[in-house]
């Protein structure tokens, strides 16, 4: 009898104990269940008949007719652009708000733009839109919980998406994206205009000839202090979906980076990560002042930690919240070298890797290279392509040009035929952090098995490249 009490008294501790100290749990897009600890997702099987979508190619479009669907602050500036970029053209116009439409319109017009765009306003006319059969590309610049809804209804009508970030909120939104995307053979990219940004861009020409030896460690993230905007955007459209879901929900500006820098299913893949957040205190109180919100899911600073199959290390970081300047961390650690992009550009580099041509005096490979040197070196390995459209860029803008360049070479590639820089799997990866990491947050920073979104096919590729 007394050891039944105690029995019952040790069982009542432990019920206790684990409600207390567990996570507050939401449930999880698709199933899973527990391996030796680690949170594994289950992946749906390829349906009979249908192929990987690696290296996807179409049929050349001598000219890409565009449609736009959401035109507020990033589709506006989306439009304006696609003005400049040679062989495509704006045929169609859709937002919610007529005064949006209306902007967009004068603005077209004062850039002399033929006059014969079609527009649609209200909240289903989208769908009319992607029906059209004189749109090649459906470019869906909306709020997060309606990109992959959009994307996979206009994959269906036939056409290519091109979708802002992030693509997917979950791993059953990813899943639809890569399925769609292998049934329809559309292309599906998601607008992820960081790693077209002329660091990224250089450094990854670099790692890819092997100036910094084996990279194994790369540093990414998103820390933006967004007070100044919270109010810009739609019916406050992100600060809801903040206050609704923990863990890092912008993932992708800091990932892709690093993903095409570790050759992510093109040799290696991310196999695993745990996540850590902050407890929610500046991001409690916007919530509270935008929305009324009296609870905040999403803490003020995540970090994630990812594992690949090479056994590499990536580190990802969110923070919208924070008094401090703009950083997409974006550091490289190889075994011959160092890249950092914030607060400054800089690289160190083992002495005798060290371009003969490039004039060094020789500091030892724990410091930075000197500013001539670092500009010497940044432009003796800028691509080509880069180097071609660079002032252009500039001049046409977004982020600095990288923007334009995102666009120029979605176009060109559609044009020639040729695969996207970035494919439906990208797209699914680096969106899968938003809910992998609110898994391994709700379970007490359990490690979260990243699904193989290639199914099998992560190492036939032989490294990241750019279609030309
Ligand atoms: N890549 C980048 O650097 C970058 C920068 C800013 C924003 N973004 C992304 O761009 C997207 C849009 O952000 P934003 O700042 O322009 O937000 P926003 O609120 O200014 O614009 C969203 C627009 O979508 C429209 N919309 C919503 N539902 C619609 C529907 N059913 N049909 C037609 N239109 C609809 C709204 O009316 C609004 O004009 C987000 O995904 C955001 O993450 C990316």
């Amino acid at each position: 009898m007394i050891s039944l009490n105690k029995i019952s008294i040790a069982a009542v501790i432990v019920f206790i104990l684990s409600v207390f100290s567990s996570e507050a749990k939401s449930p999880s897009s698709v199933p899973y269940n527990r391996k030796n600890g680690t949170i594994v997702l289950k992946t749906p099987r390829r349906p009979a008949g249908q192929q990987h979508a690696l290296k996807l190619t179409a049929d050349p479009i001598p000219e890409v007719r565009v449609g736009f669907i959401g035109v507020g602050s990033r589709g506006t500036g989306a439009v304006n652009r696609y003005v400049h970029i040679e062989g495509a053209r704006i045929v169609a116009v859709c937002d919610l708000l007529q005064k949006n439409i209306d902007n967009v319109r004068n603005r077209l017009a004062k850039a002399s733009y033929p006059s014969d765009v079609h527009y649609y306003v209200g909240e289903d006319s989208w769908k009319e839109l992607c029906k059209r059969d004189d749109i090649d590309l459906v470019y869906i610049c909306t709020d997060w919980v309606s990109h992959t809804p959009m994307a996979v209804y206009a994959m269906e009508q036939g056409k290519h998406v091109a979708v802002e970030v992030p693509a997917a909120t979950s791993i059953s939104e990813c899943w639809q994206l890569v399925n769609t995307c292998e049934r329809t053979r559309r292309h599906c990219m998601m607008l992820e205009n960081c790693v077209y940004d002329f660091f990224e861009l250089t450094t990854l020409a670099m790692a890819r000839q092997g100036l910094f030896g084996e990279i194994y460690y790369g540093e990414g993230g998103y820390v933006h202090n967004l007070d100044a905007v919270w109010t810009r955007y739609w019916d406050n459209w992100r600060i809801k979906f903040n206050r609704d879901h923990r863990g890092d929900n912008y993932p992708t500006h800091g990932l892709g980076p690093l993903c095409q820098v570790f050759d992510i299913h093109r040799g290696d893949r991310m196999v695993r990560l745990v996540t850590m957040d902050s407890k929610p205190v500046h991001s409690a109180e916007k919530g509270k002042e935008l929305v009324g919100a009296e609870s905040f899911a999403e803490g003020d600073q995540t970090v994630t930690l990812i594992r690949t199959a090479k056994d590499k290390l990536i580190q990802i970081q969110h923070n919208v919240y924070a008094s401090r300047p703009y950083s997409r961390l974006y550091a490289l650690t190889g075994t011959d070298g160092y890249a950092v992009k914030y607060p400054e550009p800089r690289i160190c580099l083992k002495p005798e890797k060290m371009p003969e041509r490039i004039a060094y005096d020789d500091l030892g490979s724990e410091k930075f290279l000197p500013q001539k040197e670092f500009e010497a070196l940044m432009a003796l390995y800028e691509p080509e392509f880069v180097s071609q459209i660079k002032e252009t860029a500039k001049r046409v803008g977004g982020h600095g040009g990288m923007d334009y360049i995102m666009d120029y070479r979605l176009v060109y590639c559609l044009k020639h035929g040729l695969p996207l820089d970035q494919d439906v799997y990208d797209a699914a990866e680096w969106c899968s952090l938003v809910e992998l990491s609110r898994l391994s947050i709700e379970h007490g920073s359990a490690p979260v098995a990243r699904p193989d979104f290639t199914r099998g096919y992560w190492d036939l590729l032989p490294g990241y490249t750019y279609g030309f």
